[in-house]
């Protein structure tokens, strides 16, 4: 005979897995809709089809929910929301993060405007919460409807590969609606949603890398924004690499980022979405720090809209939760084009710009090669507030790069001689780019060898190590 399998204890073994051992204690699990309507009374999962409860992970409490699809789709009505809400509640009386499993087809049909109201409830939290204390949603099947909004409330989304799918309207509504045929994958699959949409930080390839994720994003956080982040085991960096001295010549900045932070603790987020610039979380001697970096591999390190509200949200995240930053920064401008002044450049690359400026976690800036024009501004420049700016020698810090500047400035010489292009170029290079300027007037605090970065970005956090005050700063607003 086989042993019919208990979808709760499926839920629960999610949980027990991403939880220390014997940590997790269930609340309302006997709860239960009381609707009537559609032949409803004959549909009365255990538990409304979600597991809920506090527990604790790598010692330190969080609050979990996970949703059950085999109990009427893991939709949500009255009493399934009202145990999530319930969970979010606990969580802000005991400043910890949540973490939410989701599996759901969201809002529950039969249910009407109690299920609609429930997820008024649980965003109304999400939003009461956000910048308090983390929020984390794993994605680990389809979720439709309020399903996908509020983990797009939330600080981090991780979606299982293959399994995971988001959207607001499902494939058979998209039908109904535009005739529109159209695949889970392609309307919400885990690639759309790390590649152009960018909803998801994350993809994992099963649900237990979904789960190892979610523990090592919660390691770099802290419990509440009136904690400080957990302090990890100090590691060394890798070797500083050597990058191209020609600034039209790529490199990974991942390289230099490994020569920064200790050695393997890199936790990228984003990575498929606008990779221009890269963010992720990291180690500097053990403590946690967020890493902002112009991207030089792709559209040359250019700043787009998608790049600006990827970084602008991952600084705000990192100043909400009191995450010290470190800015790379090799960036030749903004993106120029109709395409991206059409799309709202201006309006959208003020995120970046406001992120920054209003930031009052230690921030650390390396200008790596070059910085021009409102790019190095935007860039967590001196004028923003960054509390140190390095330059490496060579790097070019400039309105804009040379050969744009010679055309403007030189344009009547040019004219009268375009032989003069080399000998001007020379000039404007040497005048206006070289480091000394800035140094000169403290827009570079200090001009500095590669193989040194770490040591200086080490020692200026070191220095504003009390300049850390936990508290509420404001919210994680999604982008
Ligand atoms: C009630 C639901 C349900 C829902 C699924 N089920 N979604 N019941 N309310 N929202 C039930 C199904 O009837 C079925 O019941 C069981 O769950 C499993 O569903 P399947 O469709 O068989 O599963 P699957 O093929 O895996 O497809 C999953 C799915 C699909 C892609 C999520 O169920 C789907 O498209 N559902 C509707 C999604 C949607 O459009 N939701 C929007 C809700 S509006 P039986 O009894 O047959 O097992 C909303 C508003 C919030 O959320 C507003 C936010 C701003």
């Amino acid at each position: 005979m086989t042993e019919a399998i208990d979808p709760r204890a499926d839920r629960l073994a999610r949980i027990t897995a991403l939880v220390d051992l014997d940590s997790f204690s269930e609340v309302g699990s006997r709860a239960r809709h009381r609707v009537t309507a559609f032949g409803m009374e004959r549909k009365r999962p255990e538990g409304d089809g979600v597991v809920t409860g506090p527990a604790r992970v790598h010692g330190r409490p969080v609050e979990v929910f996970a949703q059950d699809p085999t109990a009427l789709g893991g939709s949500l009505g009255e009493v399934h929301a009202a145990k999530i809400a319930a969970g979010l509640d606990r969580a802000a009386r005991a400043r910890c993060p949540v973490v939410g499993l989701l599996d759901s087809g969201g809002a529950r049909i039969q249910e009407g405007v109690a299920a609609l109201d429930g997820y008024g409830s649980i965003f109304f939290r999400n939003v009461a919460l956000s910048g308090r204390v983390p929020q984390i949603s794993v994605v680990l099947g389809p979720c439709a409807g309020g399903a996908v909004y509020s983990p797009a409330l939330t600080d981090i989304v991780i979606m299982q590969r293959d399994k995971a799918h988001m959207f607001v309207t499902g494939p058979r509504v998209v039908r109904a609606v535009t005739f529109e045929d159209v695949s889970l994958a392609d309307l919400g699959g885990a690639d759309i949603h790390a590649q152009t949409s960018g909803v998801a930080h994350m993809v994992a390839d099963d649900a237990a890398h979904a789960l190892d994720l979610t523990r090592r994003v919660l390691d770099y956080l802290p419990s509440s924004c009136e904690d400080l982040p957990p302090i990890g085991p100090a590691g060394a960096a890798d070797e500083m690499p050597r990058v191209p001295k020609d600034h039209r010549e790529p490199y990974d900045v991942r390289s230099v980022i490994a020569g920064v932070v200790d050695f393997g603790t890199f936790l990228e987020l984003h990575e498929q979405f606008a990779p221009n610039v890269v963010v992720g979380f990291a180690r500097i001697e053990g403590h946690a720090v967020g890493v902002v970096a112009n991207q030089p591999l792709v559209l040359a390190g250019c700043l787009d809209i998608d790049a600006s509200e990827k970084a602008a949200r991952f600084v705000r995240m990192c100043d909400a939760f009191g995450v010290p930053l470190v800015t790379l920064v090799d960036v030749p401008g903004f993106l120029p084009g109709t395409g991206q002044e059409a799309s709202g450049i201006i309006r959208k690359g003020a995120k970046l710009l406001y992120a920054f400026a209003e930031a009052t976690v230690p921030r650390v800036t390396v200008i790596l090669r070059k910085a021009f024009g409102g790019a190095y501004i935007v860039m967590n420049s001196k004028s923003l507030g960054a509390d140190a700016v390095f330059s490496w020698p060579g790097a070019e810090i400039a309105v804009m790069g040379a050969e744009g500047a010679v055309d403007v400035i030189y344009r009547r010489e040019l004219a009268e001689d375009a032989g003069r292009r080399e000998e001007l170029l020379t000039r404007y290079r040497a005048e206006a780019m070289d480091p000394s300027v800035p140094a000169d007037r403290l827009s570079v605090d200090e001009v500095i060898e590669p193989g040194e970065t770490r040591a200086r970005v080490a020692a200026t956090l070191r220095s504003l190590e009390r300049s850390m005050r936990p508290g509420y700063r404001h919210d994680n607003l999604p982008q």
